[in-house]
């Protein structure tokens, strides 16, 4: 038998790496306290994460990213600030709904700026349809949010759809100034092309 030389990769400091990949996890053991989760999918470079939690210290964020060169971004970065309220997992976002976070677990999700899919042929890869909204809603805690920004309007209204159809979820409204709320690297990104964004704010039924 040939020995298996491959090494596992060494966990960046505040990355969330799971015992059990087939297993819920549980966040407050993570994060080591019971404070109010906030779930940032498809963080990026991670500076929407990062700002929150120095701005909200008394809240835990977890940040979900697939590429390995953004996650190790956004750990450095709360390790330079000295954030205890931060961890990164690298996984799929939708498999980390569905399986990973046991339910009633989040109090606010952010999907900033997901990649939009803007061909037809590609649109059944968009994450906001019903198998997101279906599991959003099982992770969720009664009267927790979910809160999207897009800049592509076509799936804005895509989204909106999905949104009034799978009736699981009520419609708040998000005015500008309602809560601190950090731009996104893509965000300025986007708005410095003359690009505006467009966000939706819905809430689980308590
Ligand atoms: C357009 S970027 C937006 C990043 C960040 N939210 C922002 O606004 O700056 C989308 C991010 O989601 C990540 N992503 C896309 N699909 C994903 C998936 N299925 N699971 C996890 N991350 C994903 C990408 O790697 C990328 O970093």
């Amino acid at each position: 038998m040939v020995p298996n030389t491959k090494t596992v990769r060494p966990a960046e400091p505040n990355e969330l790496v799971p015992e059990d990949y087939f297993a819920e996890i549980d966040p407050d053991q993570f994060f080591g306290n019971e404070a109010p989760l906030e779930i940032d999918l498809g963080c990026g470079d991670g500076k929407f994460t990062l700002e929150m939690a120095e701005y909200y210290p008394e809240r835990n964020f977890l940040a979900v990213e697939r590429l390995l060169g953004r996650v190790r971004k956004v750990c450095r970065g709360a390790e330079r600030r000295n954030l205890k309220n931060v961890r990164v997992l690298r996984l799929e976002s939708l498999y980390t709904l569905q399986w990973l976070l046991p339910e009633s677990c989040v109090d606010r999700l952010h999907l900033l700026c997901p990649d939009p899919w803007p061909k037809a042929k590609h649109h059944r890869r968009r994450l906001f349809q019903e198998p997101f909204l279906r599991a959003l809603v099982r992770v969720l805690k009664p009267g927790g949010e979910l809160l999207f920004k897009t800049d592509h309007d076509e799936y804005f209204e895509w989204s909106q759809e999905h949104l009034e159809a799978f009736a699981g979820l009520e419609c708040l409204d998000w005015p500008g100034n309602a809560f601190f709320y950090p731009k996104t690297d893509f965000q300025i990104q986007w708005e410095a092309e003359g690009k505006r964004l467009q966000g939706l704010r819905a809430r689980k039924p308590k």
